[in-house]
């Protein structure tokens, strides 16, 4: 599973952190950008990675100051499901209860060790459907 990944100015070295852990631990990513520290628009960032995990029905991780804006602008692609997180146990539920597809973390709000953590929790957590396939079933079908 390639595993999409995006950042503004404000999440940019958090997710060369990231890239570095996937780098050795051979996980396959496609970084979106941004490439450089210099301020850009985290919507157009978030749009672009969103419509990459659902061309290639993946997952994604979006990073930004708090994790706030991206997840606002990635669910405004039809079939995301776009969560941010700042602990482990909301990383389990949103992997097991809402089947999300973008975990969104923030650069001001987490250190490293705390968002590598949760990154690996959240990538090893399957959706536990049941009850819950109706639910996500509900809202992938708003229009
Ligand atoms: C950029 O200053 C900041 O607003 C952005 O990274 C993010 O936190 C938005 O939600």
């Amino acid at each position: 599973m390639t595993i999409i990944l995006g950042c503004d100015h404000g999440g940019f070295n958090l997710k060369n952190e990231v890239i570095k852990y996937f780098n050795n631990k051979n996980v396959d990513y496609k970084d979106m950008g941004t490439y450089s520290s210099q301020s850009v628009d985290y919507p157009l960032i978030a749009f672009n990675t969103a419509k990459e995990v659902m061309k290639l029905n993946t997952k994604g991780i979006l990073f930004c100051g708090s994790g706030l804006g991206m997840a606002i602008a990635a669910n405004k692609i039809k079939g995301v499901r776009a969560v941010c997180v700042s602990d482990a146990y909301m990383a389990i539920l949103s992997r097991e209860h809402n089947d999300a597809n973008i975990l969104c973390l923030g650069e001001r709000i987490l250190g490293i060790n705390a968002a590598l953590y949760i990154i690996e929790t959240w990538l090893n957590t399957p959706f536990l459907e049941g009850r819950h396939k109706k639910r996500v079933q509900m809202l992938n079908e708003f229009p």
